[in-house]
């Protein structure tokens, strides 16, 4: 790759020292040092690097990436959040089975995991080799780390030979047709996914956020999210991760400046009447229907996709809790007329569920209620008792 070269590292420097790598100055200044081909995948490489710094940290100042491996990288905060675990859980050595530009990989290796990273694409693993040199443990050392090019499949009896290697998969979402929720779509395959996780070898598998439940096999389950945005399902299995983790338990993990778990067996809220509070729950308390772990007197105002309500705010960040103040007509026509009346200005909308009348964009219903006035407001399209119903809310507790 050109970018490897000691040239390359030259145009990466001078790259790194434009204050906007995709502006002309900047072409023309490396131009005047560096072929066009390689001036180009300097500042393109400049912009990915900045771009990445959001989502794995500073460590991505030094690290090569491809715009597909920066999108399938794992968020840094939550790469540690699983490193840490395994730690926890006396893992020593992990083979990461289609390691991609290796975000997770170089985060294991940090925590001391000594990894053997698997990448079928040669380009891919050029880069993630080029990471995983860059990764260094808490003590400043070169983290231990290695990669194979090749086909997961193929490598994983090798790789995999003793029982205390942890195996690690977070298989490829993408195909021709671009980004698919479908386990069948998934490589390295769903099937050899599945012999993973029932074959007694630890294992750690990262799927979807929207993974189906029903479909995965009956293994501990984290349902993640990273500041409020649902990001992964995380399957484990031969791991002993303590606290009651076991098939049939499932997890809601909530990631920010600090983690947040909530655990226990899924379970359906009942439906029941609106009481004084309407409560969203975190995309991962929802996703592993572990809402009704947050009160006793708990129930939903729909079935699909309702909202939860009671008469008690509940635990920020596990549910985000709002005062219901009224009840309104959900017509556009009346909702207008109440903008006016109240002297709205910023109106922030929210809806759950799907059909009929909930089938509304927000964006372009806030522009037919033109709210011109001083004053702001929450109103949330629901459905109760089978009708789309909208509340004006006001947030009672704050979920950060
Ligand atoms: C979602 S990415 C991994 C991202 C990685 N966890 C990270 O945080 O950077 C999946 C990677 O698996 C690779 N892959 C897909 N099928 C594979 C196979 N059969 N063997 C090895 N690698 C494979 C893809 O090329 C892709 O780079």
């Amino acid at each position: 790759m050109i970018l490897l070269t000691d040239e390359g590292r030259a145009a990466l420097e001078l790259a790194a020292e434009h204050s906007d790598p995709t502006s002309l100055a900047a072409a023309t200044a490396l131009r005047r040092e560096f072929s066009p081909e390689l001036a180009g995948a300097a500042l393109h490489q400049e912009a990915l690097r900045r771009k990445a710094v959001a989502k794995l940290g500073e460590r991505a100042r030094g690290m090569l990436f491809t715009p597909e491996g920066l999108e399938q990288a794992t968020r840094r905060p939550v790469a540690e959040w699983r490193a840490r675990r395994l730690v926890a859980a006396g893992v020593r050595e992990v083979v990461d089975l289609g390691c991609g530009i290796a975000a997770d990989a170089m985060v294991m290796a940090e925590h001391g995991v000594r990894v053997t990273a698997v990448e079928i694409d040669p380009d891919t693993a050029a880069l993630a080799a080029h990471n995983l040199s860059w990764a260094q443990t808490s003590t400043g050392e070169a983290a231990e780390a290695l990669v194979r090019v090749g086909d997961a499949l193929a490598l994983a009896p090798e790789l995999l030979s003793r029982p205390d290697v942890a195996a690690f998969v977070d298989p490829a979402r993408r195909t021709s047709r671009g980004r698919s929720w479908q386990l069948e779509d998934l490589t390295p395959s769903w099937g050899f996914v599945l012999d993973l996780v029932t074959g007694g070898q630890p294992a750690v598998v990262k799927l979807g956020p929207g993974v189906d439940r029903a479909e995965l096999p009956a293994v501990f389950t984290s349902h993640v999210s990273h500041r409020g945005d649902a990001v992964e399902t995380t399957l484990w299995s031969g791991l002993d991760l303590g606290g009651g983790a076991g098939p049939g338990i499932g997890e809601a993990v909530l990631v920010s400046d600090e983690v947040r778990t909530l655990s226990g067996p899924p379970e359906a809220l009942p439906v029941g009447p609106l009481g004084r509070f309407v409560h969203e729950a975190d995309p991962a308390v929802s996703r592993a229907e572990l809402v009704w772990r947050l009160a006793p007197d708990l129930v939903q105002l729909d079935p699909h996709a309702g909202y939860a309500t009671s008469d008690q705010v509940l635990p920020a960040p596990f549910a985000t809790s709002f005062t219901v103040l009224e009840q309104l007509d959900p017509r556009p026509k009346h909702l207008a007329r109440w903008v006016k009346d109240h002297d709205i200005g910023t109106l922030e909308i929210k809806k759950r569920g799907r059909g009929g009348a909930l089938d509304l964009d927000p964006a372009v219903l806030r522009r037919q209620l033109a709210p011109r006035g001083t004053q702001s407001a929450t109103v949330m399209f629901c459905r109760i008792g089978g009708a789309v119903t909208a509340l004006h809310v006001q947030r009672a507790n704050h979920s950060s």
